[in-house]
């Protein structure tokens, strides 16, 4: 029989994982509940005018809304009725007491749990999906079969999607992690979770570990992946001292087939709600172990990338004459990557407080994150929001250009360098400019790396 399915946490992970689980299974029910009723309305609004922005998602929800896809605030009856249950709710960096801006803050996944528990009627599966330190699940299983007449089984099944391309990852992923209990029933609740997958992934792309290492592996595989990006950033301002370009040092390493082409793109650091949590997260626990110099290793990750949006304002204020004080500069692009309305530990956010430092006239623009950029900004002075880069680049001296969206490239760079006040500048932080094609035009340009 197929059983039923509801997903604690109506977020960037809970809403498209469910929307796809509940394409590729037309026979199971799945419930998505948040306690955010605002968001929750948004799920269900009647012109799909979803809370979360992914190429594709539209397309998904619209097919199985209402189908066997549900969006609800009513925990308590999609707790009672569902047979596996999967926690997606929000586990940021703790802001207070132990381990504060260390260690994830546990108050919303705890609280979930006692949900689960004071709502269920039978036995579940309880699958973990948001990153949690290493042993949490523990701690979960701990809560729930403590004096309880049902059985709770705690699984972890990380997700690995990235903002931007989710629908793609979820369809085509790489691997899916179950990690489970090595007892009868931990394998019986592992099989029923590979088999909700197994409807579209193959076989062989759904690994299985114990819940310890799934959790790690978490934590481990995001640590990899930010350490990349802080090892070409390191390298970015060697080149840009030495006249190296980066892009070509790239290029080059990554045809090493051990080393491998992703994740080489030198840029203004990394964002997103995972690296910087996942990584302090990692330095947490291995200082939690007594581990103090892979502490300081993984932590020289998260300093790296603080240091390259340092850098770029340092650089910009150089060559705009050492002073940026009264100069509108145009921020092209808010949200932490392109094809996302996200914000979270965007690298835009620290420059533009950084710019404001330094009293300049901040003009920012970004095709999908300009409601999230208002309340980020709110109370920084000398900040205005634009409709598009058109109207941000008028009468600017300088544009940054902090987010690799598509159509940047295609602008009417002629109009916007008459619209500019000369000498016009551009940083492409992202290097996906024509920059030979502005020099032409006339622009000063500054690129990252070169
Ligand atoms: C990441 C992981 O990729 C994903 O597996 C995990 O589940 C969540 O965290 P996400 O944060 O959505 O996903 O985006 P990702 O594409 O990994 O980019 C993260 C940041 O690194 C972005 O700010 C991006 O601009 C930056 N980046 C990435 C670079 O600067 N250079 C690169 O070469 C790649
Ligand atoms: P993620 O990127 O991990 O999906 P989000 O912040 O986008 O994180 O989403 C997490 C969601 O979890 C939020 O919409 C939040 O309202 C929801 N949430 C947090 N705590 C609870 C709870 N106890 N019950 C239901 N939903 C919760």
């Amino acid at each position: 029989m197929n059983k039923d399915i509801v997903c604690i946490g109506a977020g960037y992970i809970g809403g498209p994982t469910m929307a796809v689980i509940a394409l590729k299974n037309p026979g199971r029910r799945v419930v998505v509940v948040d306690i955010n009723e605002a968001r929750i309305a948004a799920w269900n609004s009647p012109d799909f005018d979803l809370p979360v922005y992914e190429p594709g998602l539209l397309d998904v929800v619209r097919q199985v809304r209402g189908r066997n896809l549900f969006f609800s605030t009513d925990i308590e009856t999609a707790v009672r009725e569902c047979d596996i249950v999967f926690v997606g709710v929000n586990t940021p960096t703790k802001s207070f007491g132990r381990g504060a801006g260390m260690a994830s803050d546990l108050q919303y996944w705890e609280a979930t749990a006692r949900e689960i528990k004071r709502f269920a009627r039978g036995d579940k599966i309880v699958v973990e999906k948001s990153t949690l330190p290493v042993r949490t699940a523990a701690a979960m299983e701990a809560i729930l079969n403590d004096h309880s007449e049902h059985k709770f089984t705690v699984l972890s099944n990380p997700e690995f999607l990235a903002e931007g391309t989710a629908i793609r990852d979820l369809l085509e992923p790489d691997r899916v992690l179950v990690g489970g209990p090595d007892d009868a029933d931990g394998r019986a609740a592992v099989e029923e979770c590979v088999s909700i997958y197994a409807s579209w992934v193959p076989r062989e792309r759904i690994l299985t570990t114990g819940v310890w290492s799934a959790e790690l592996t978490k934590l481990a595989a995001n640590a990899f992946l930010a350490q990349r990006v802080s090892s070409i950033n390191a390298i970015a301002g060697l080149c840009e001292a030495t006249g190296a370009d980066v892009d070509e040092v790239a290029r080059v390493i990554g045809a090493d087939r051990r080393i491998g082409p992703k994740f080489l793109k030198a840029g203004p650091g990394f964002g997103g709600s995972c690296f910087k949590k996942d990584v302090l997260n990692l330095v947490y626990l291995c200082e939690s172990f007594g581990l103090h110099t892979a502490a300081e290793y993984w932590h020289g990750v998260v300093k790296m990338n603080e240091h390259q949006q340092e850098r770029i304002v340092s650089r910009l204020v150089k060559q705009m004459f050492n002073t940026v004080a009264n100069k509108k500069i145009a921020l092209f692009g808010f949200a932490f990557k392109a094809d996302t309305g996200d914000t979270r530990e965007t690298p835009s956010a620290t420059v533009a407080k950084l710019l404001a430092e330094e009293h300049a006239r901040i003009a920012v623009t970004d095709p999908k994150a300009i409601p999230n950029a208002r309340r980020d900004l709110e109370g920084v002075p000398g900040v205005e929001f634009c409709d598009g880069e058109y109207e941000a680049a008028a009468g600017a001296d300088a544009i940054v250009l902090m987010t690799d969206w598509r159509h940047y490239k295609d602008l009417d760079w002629n109009r916007i360098f008459e619209s500019m006040r000369k000498p016009a500048l551009v940083f492409d932080t992202r290097n996906c400019l024509d920059q030979a094609r502005l020099r032409e035009i006339g622009f000063r340009v500054l690129a990252i790396g070169k």
